[in-house]
């Protein structure tokens, strides 16, 4: 990362809310919401992660071949898109929003994601995309902490696994399936040890961080907490504030 990009990051990030937590912690719904709010886009890097993990599924590539993740990184770089309004998300012209949210690729998003060498590759692609925007609210694990430090808010969003795990079999009862919420429970579990214990870049809040537990809040309960932090940090003009 040359001095030119940390000076392009330090500037831009000037209008970036950084919200990091585990799945199911809400924080996509509320990033999403925020930046319609603000006006602003959404970005959430946890796709960036999912579609390289598509990539190596469907190549067969190791995760931990370093050529094979220079090749894939670079085919993600110049192919990679993501709708900042609907989240939609495209490899070129292929629609993979819905292909890289089955269980198989939320593990492989997480297993590659423990790689050093792939959260190195993918740090400017983060940035870039984040810096393409006028404004983003951008959620993530390693937002606050590693890739967007000097944004003026960082929030890390928690909940029980329990509860995380309620939602999401919630979600998908809404899509027609049934899922045991203690297998939801062990499944996120697992995807939390990993994330919080690797190594490199593992899920945990920022230093400076407000920390919101969403387990007894409403979404809008949540949004209006972020929106009273970005009122107090001069993110919302006077004229805008609701
Ligand atoms: O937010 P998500 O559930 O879509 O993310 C999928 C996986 O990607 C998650 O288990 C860990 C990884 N990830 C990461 O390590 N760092 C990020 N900034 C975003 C996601």
């Amino acid at each position: 990362m040359g001095e030119e990009m940390n000076k392009d990051v330090g500037s831009a990030t000037s209008r970036v809310v950084t919200i990091d937590g585990p799945a199911g912690s809400g924080k996509s719904s509320a990033a999403r919401e925020l930046s319609s709010r603000l006006g602003w886009d959404y970005v959430t890097t946890g796709a960036i992660y999912r579609t390289l993990g598509l990539l190596f599924v469907e190549s067969g590539e190791d995760y931990k071949n370093e050529d094979a993740a220079d090749r894939l990184v670079s085919f993600l770089t110049e192919n990679y898109g993501q709708d900042p309004r609907s989240g939609r998300v495209a490899l070129g012209d292929r629609n993979v929003t819905q292909d890289i949210r089955s269980p198989q690729i939320s593990e492989m998003a997480s297993i590659v994601a423990q790689n050093e060498y792939i959260r190195r590759k993918l740090l400017p692609v983060q940035r870039k995309v984040v810096l393409s925007c006028q404004g983003a609210v951008v959620d993530g694990r390693d937002m606050g902490t590693v890739v967007f430090p000097e944004a003026p808010l960082k929030v890390f969003l928690s909940a029980t696994a329990e509860e995380r795990a309620r939602r999401r079999a919630e979600e998908l009862l809404e899509k027609g399936s049934r899922v045991s919420v203690e297998a939801l429970v062990r499944e996120i579990h697992e995807r939390d040890e990993r994330d919080a214990n690797r190594s490199c870049a593992p899920m945990k809040p920022a230093e400076d961080a407000v920390l919101i537990d969403s387990t007894k809040l409403s979404l809008d309960e949540v949004i209006e907490q972020i929106i009273g932090l970005c009122s107090q940090r001069g993110l919302i003009p006077v004229s805008e504030k609701t």
